[in-house]
């Protein structure tokens, strides 16, 4: 996928795996320093029967890595917890922003999530995160409450606000 008029790398989703685990946690340093994942932690997630993980990879892709064993870069990931009726974006993140990635990542586990029986999708985001609040936002989310002092980043309280989307009717085009 490339965004309509956007030079830069074409990539593609596909449903991360246990052997992306390494790869993932260097990218949750680079995205998420105060507050990142390890290998372990990632393990456990992403093996879960009731989590779904997708990554975003720079083409290359399936030819490539059935020739040579490797694929591109790895752009973004996402995940989700389904539990019953809600479904929780555990993680999102990507390592070029404003190309489209955010929204294919989201819309992805949007779509695992409605499989899997949710019919609304919550998550917790940083108050001081202005360009995810932005992209939720533009995404259909709205704020629903706020959760004080929920990350403690280097000795400071910041609040987490909780977001929610409906799964069950599409937001206008
Ligand atoms: C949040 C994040 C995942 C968004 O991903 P992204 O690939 O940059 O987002 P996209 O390019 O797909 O943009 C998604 C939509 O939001 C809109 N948008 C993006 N930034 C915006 C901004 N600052 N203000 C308003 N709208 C914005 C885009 O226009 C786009 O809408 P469109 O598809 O209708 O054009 C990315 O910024 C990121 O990885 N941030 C660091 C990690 C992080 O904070 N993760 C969230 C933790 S809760």
């Amino acid at each position: 996928m490339t965004a309509p008029g956007e030079a830069g790398p074409s990539w593609s989703l596909r449903p991360a795996t246990l052997e992306d685990v390494e790869a993932i946690a260097f990218a949750e340093l680079e995205l998420f320093p105060d507050e990142a994942w390890n290998v372990f932690q990632l393990a456990e997630e992403i093996s879960h029967p009731s989590r779904r993980y997708v990554l975003a990879v720079e083409d290359g892709g399936e030819a490539e890595r059935a020739e040579t064993g490797r694929e591109g870069a790895l752009l973004g990931y996402a995940g989700i917890m389904l539990a019953g009726d809600t479904a929780d974006l555990h993680t999102i993140g990507t390592r070029r922003e404003g190309i489209g990635i955010g929204r294919a990542l989201l819309a992805w586990c949007e779509e695992q999530a409605r499989a899997g029986g949710a019919e609304r999708m919550l998550l917790e985001v940083r108050e001081d995160n202005t360009r995810a609040r932005a992209v939720y936002t533009a995404a259909g989310y709205r704020e629903i409450s706020r959760r004080r002092g929920y990350y403690r980043i280097r000795g400071q309280r910041i609040d987490a606000l909780v977001m929610e989307r409906s799964l069950t009717e599409r937001p206008a085009p």
